[in-house]
Formats: C-alpha cells, structure tokens, sequence
C-alpha cells in the first residue's frame, strides 16, 4: 500500500552537504565481454535472475526517488543490452515526470542492433566503452575479438542521432600509451569526446596494483605534445571528468582521475545493482538491501526512507590511496559501472 510522501523530504542531502541528483542504475551484471579490468576470464557466476529486480520494481524505486531530488538516471550493467526489451525500460523511466535525464553505459557490441529502438523510446545520452582502436589490443583487453561490431555499433549510434556520445576508455599503464592518440583522432573527426579513467581496483582478478594506473596527467602530457588543450569551466555542471577542450576548437576530451585525484567530494550519485541493493559508493563494503524491502511489501515511504537513511551515511571517499583500502567484494560488473 503507498502512504503518504509528506514525511520523506524533497531532496537527497548527505551528511558531507552533498545533494544527490544521479541515481545509475544496473540492470544485469551479464556482459558478453570479459574485460580483465572488470571481469574473470571465465566461470563468471552470474546472479540468479529471480535476484533481479523487474522492470516494475526498478520503476518504482525510479518514482519513489525522483519525488526526493533525483533527476537524473543511467543505466548500466555488465552490458544493460543483455536484459531483454532494455526499451520498453526506457519508455517506462521516461514517463516518471521529475525524470529529466536517461543515459546509458553500454560496450556498443548490440548498438548496430538496438541504437534506433533505444533512441526512440527516450534515452537521451549514450557512454560507449572502448579502450584501444587496435584490433589485436582491443582482443588483449576486452577478451573479445570484436573491435568491427564496436564500430559498426557507434557509427550506427551516430546515424540515429544520438548527440554528445562519449567514449570511456580505461587507462591502464604499459597498455593504453599507443591508443591514446588514435582515440583522440577518432573523437575529433567523429565527434565523440573521448574519457580517459584510470584504471581502479574493482577488476574481478584482482590483479590492480596502483603501478598499473596510467595516470590523468601522464594522458596529458602526451596529447600536449601535439594538441594545445584549454580547460573547460565546468563550475555549473559538476561531473567526475576535467575536460579540455582542443584550442583549434575541434573537439574535447574528458579525464577522469578516479585514483590520483578523486572527485569524492563533488559526488553526486547513487547507485543500484541489479539485484535491487543501494550502494551510496563504488567502494562501498556495505549495502542497502531495497529488493528485500520491495517484495517483502514495504511502502513507498518506507523504502524512501531506506534510502534516505542510507544516503545520509554516504561515505565521504573512497579509500584507495590509504593503506586501509578494502576492494569491494563485488567487481564492476556486478555493482554497475
Ligand atoms: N577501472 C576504471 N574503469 C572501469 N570500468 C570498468 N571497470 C573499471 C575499472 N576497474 C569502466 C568501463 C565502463 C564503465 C562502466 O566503467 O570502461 O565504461
Ligand atoms: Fe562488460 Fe563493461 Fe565489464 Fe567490459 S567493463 S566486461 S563491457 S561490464
């Protein structure tokens, strides 16, 4: 039964002071990918699919938190395009009225596919993940030998016209120096702006040691070599990347420094994994359990206030560069990107 809304307040307030606007939200941790910055090579065990929330749970933590300050949606995964009818999702997300963004992470593999169909039930904003242009490299990295699909997927992403698309490439040491710059072309003669993030502890291997991060300033000094950058004043829209843009003008880039200079106290985000569990960080080591909640026939308002509770005790960073730090025991796949 819904209660009343009055007692949950109208916005996402940590204890930090940080104003939560973005909710990402996983819909499977399936991926036909195996990116060893993310996944094992092989024997992933996969959540049970009656762990996943329905579309219609989702929608409705989606109202129940656009009531208290969230605008913004992304969806993630593992791949989001391995959940069956990832549209019809989209349409029903695009009807909560305070909803005013829905963007989505994808590997680009079923874009050549499902690009048009996603346009037009609403998603408005496409990030891609592709790390090395190099077919041999993009097999060494992705474990998929399947860089023509990836292109063909964003081209076609491109025709449909999806504006702005954004293109994240992990930054991992003794790896991405030689594609760095055949990304950057990439961008400027098709328009994407391309995302270095160095690369952080959250690989299912984990094989992450802080000498195999390719550092945000390192990308920079090496695109300055033949490209002047001007840093975009991004003062108004505060988001995890500094992006530059090209001094000719043609252009921009974005470089998320997510290990040498953590963007924690400009945190905006929330996130929901696939099976229905709150983590108010990436680094989380605790979780708040809403799928529980939703079956086990809680109100709107209580589940409100379950996330409310949880936001007010949002961590304040993550812990990475301190010898405490303690690797999520979920990896990126299965929290959501
Ligand atoms: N470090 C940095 N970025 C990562 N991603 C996945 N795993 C990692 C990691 N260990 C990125 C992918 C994808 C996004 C969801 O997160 O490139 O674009
Ligand atoms: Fe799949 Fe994305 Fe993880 Fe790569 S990073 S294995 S594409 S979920």
């Amino acid at each position: 039964m819904t209660t009343s809304k009055e007692s949950l307040p109208t916005q996402l307030v940590d204890g930090m002071g940080r104003t939560i606007v973005n909710l990402r939200v996983s819909v499977t941790d399936r991926c036909n990918f195996r990116c060893t910055y993310c996944m094992p090579a092989d024997n992933v065990e996969f959540m049970n699919r009656s762990n996943l929330l329905s579309f219609e749970e989702i929608v409705r933590v989606v109202n129940i938190v656009s009531k208290m300050g969230i605008r913004r949606i992304r969806l993630t995964g593992g791949e989001p395009l391995m959940r069956k009818d990832l549209s019809q999702l989209i349409r029903m997300i695009k009807d909560v009225d305070l909803i005013e963004d829905i963007a989505m992470t994808t590997n680009a593999y079923f874009l050549k596919e499902h690009a048009q169909e996603l346009k037009d039930a609403g998603l408005k904003r496409l990030n891609v993940s592709l790390d090395a242009l190099d077919p041999e490299k993009f097999k060494e990295v992705n474990r998929r030998d399947c860089l023509e699909q990836v292109l063909e997927g964003l081209k076609e992403a491109n025709r449909v016209g999806f504006k702005s698309i954004k293109i994240n490439a992990v930054a991992v040491r003794n790896f991405s120096e030689t594609e760095i710059m055949d990304l950057i072309e990439m961008g400027r003669s098709d328009g994407f702006e391309i995302r270095f993030i160095e690369f952080m502890p959250l690989d299912a291997d984990r094989s992450w040691e802080r000498e195999k991060v390719l550092f945000g300033h390192e990308i920079l000094d090496s695109i300055r070599k033949k490209y002047d950058l001007v840093p975009v004043d991004n003062s108004l829209d505060i988001g995890p990347a500094s992006e530059y843009n090209f001094a000719d003008g043609k252009g921009k880039i974005g470089i998320i420094t997510a290990v040498s200079n953590p963007f924690c106290d400009h945190c905006n985000r929330i996130r929901m994994t696939a099976d229905g569990k709150l983590r108010t960080c990436l680094f989380s080591t605790n979780e708040h359990n809403l799928k529980d909640l939703i079956r086990n026939g809680a109100s709107d308002e209580d589940i409100g206030k379950a996330v409310h509770d949880a936001v007010l005790i949002k961590e304040p960073g993550h812990k990475i560069n301190l010898d405490s730090f303690e690797q999520p025991e979920r990896a990126m796949y299965a929290i959501g990107g």
